[in-house]
């Protein structure tokens, strides 16, 4: 497999601060920690979902940053083994409301990262309740227990799916929340409750709209079953470790045809986390698009695997999904001016490398928890 110059060195820097504990080894730390880091204290922060793709990398990013960090996680997607070592993990559900308070009560976080979600679009087609009770449901349980802990800081995980097919693009956050499913209602939803918790219990929170979470840290990637991303898909199309991809609609109104996205590196979405946390020291609630400012299509990443492993990804084109937007491409200026957050992989090629890079050192993903 090809390496595109550079990237590896990067992630490579990365890890030799995580071994060594030298924080200005990392060449990719180094905008959070000169913009951000002369006034982030050490916090302890709880983090839901930390077995999960995008909260696992975010507590890696954390404990880089001398934050303590403990995760609470059910494992009904996530993976025990993609936690960094020394971060504790609670096996439980967000929907426990009571082991939910004894948790916060005993843990006494300066912030939550609510990461926990069922986050299948096709899935909560067929089954909204889900959505509703494990999205909705568990974030009453969570705020709750954070009211009665006086944990006044809360991070929502929600989407560029609380928009919809959107009128403009790229996409400010002004623009109307029209959720097309159930999954991103259950995001608009959460938003919402964040805001009557502020006016009710003064939770300050800040609601991340991502877009595609994309790419991998050396240690952690994207591992989901079933797998829906895009980029692993290509990647595994390419690599012969997964069927031929399927090009869902190739007839919308885009320069090829096929849906358009914006693609955000894994590593930057955690970074913005930290920058937003500091930040609702002084703000009570920040609503931030996350992501590049950029689309690429379909078949544009496809390119792009192509480039990156040097091999075909072989695709046949597929009927369009309901609901998919043709362009879902983020506003990232608030982000950038509030936060001062630089996304470091603004190249669609560097994102994917990271994912090839994981892809090859975990052929068959994290070591799976024995079952029965
Ligand atoms: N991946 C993306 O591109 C993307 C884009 C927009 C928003 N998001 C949101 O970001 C968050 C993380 O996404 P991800 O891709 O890392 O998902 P993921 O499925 O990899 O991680 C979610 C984690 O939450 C855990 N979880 C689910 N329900 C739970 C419950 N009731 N109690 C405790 N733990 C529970 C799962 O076991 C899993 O470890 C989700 O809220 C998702 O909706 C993701």
């Amino acid at each position: 497999m090809r390496r595109i110059e550079g990237t590896r060195t990067l992630v490579h820097g990365q890890q030799a601060m995580h071994e060594s504990g030298q924080l200005q080894s990392s060449k990719h730390n180094h905008s959070l920690t000169r913009k951000a880091g002369a006034n982030l204290r050490a916090m302890h922060v709880l983090v839901t979902g930390g077995a999960g793709y995008i909260g696992s990398v975010t507590c890696e990013v954390l404990q880089e940053h001398r934050h303590t960090v403990c995760v609470v996680d059910d494992l009904s997607r996530g993976h025990r083994a993609a936690i960094p070592p020394g971060v504790p993990l609670e096996v439980c559900s967000i929907l426990d409301a009571e082991r939910m308070r004894a948790i916060l009560e005993r843990e006494r976080p300066d912030g939550v990262l609510h990461f926990a979600a069922s986050s299948l679009v096709g899935e909560s087609m067929r089954d909204p309740g889900l959505y509703f009770r494990n999205n909705v449901g568990g974030m009453v349980s969570l705020l709750d227990a954070c009211v009665e802990a006086g944990c006044r800081r809360v991070l929502l995980s929600s989407s560029a799916a609380t928009y919809g097919d959107p009128d403009e693009v790229p996409i400010p956050e002004e623009a109307p929340t029209r959720p097309t499913n159930p999954y991103g209602e259950s995001k608009r939803i959460c938003e919402q409750m964040l805001e009557w918790y502020r006016r009710v219990h003064g939770i300050r929170y800040g609601s991340l709209r991502y877009f595609n979470a994309a790419g991998a840290s050396v240690e952690r990637g994207e591992d989901h079953e079933p797998e829906t991303h895009l980029i692993p898909l290509a990647l595994q199309a390419a690599l012969g470790s997964g069927n031929a991809l399927r090009v869902f609609g190739t007839d919308y109104q885009t320069e090829d045809g096929t849906c358009v996205r914006d693609y955000i590196h894994v590593v930057d979405l955690a970074e913005a986390h930290l920058l937003t946390l500091e930040k609702l020291q002084a703000t009570e609630r920040l609503v931030l698009n996350l992501g590049n400012g950029s689309g690429f299509s379909v078949l544009e990443v496809i390119r792009a695997v192509e480039a990156v492993t040097g091999r075909t990804v072989p695709w046949s084109a597929a009927p369009r999904r309901e609901g998919d937007p043709p362009r879902l491409v983020a506003s990232s200026a608030r982000a950038r001016e509030v936060l001062g957050w630089r996304p470091q992989f603004d190249s669609l090629e560097r994102i994917v490398q990271t994912a090839a890079d994981w892809m090859q050192e975990h052929p068959r993903g994290y070591e799976r928890e024995p079952t029965g």
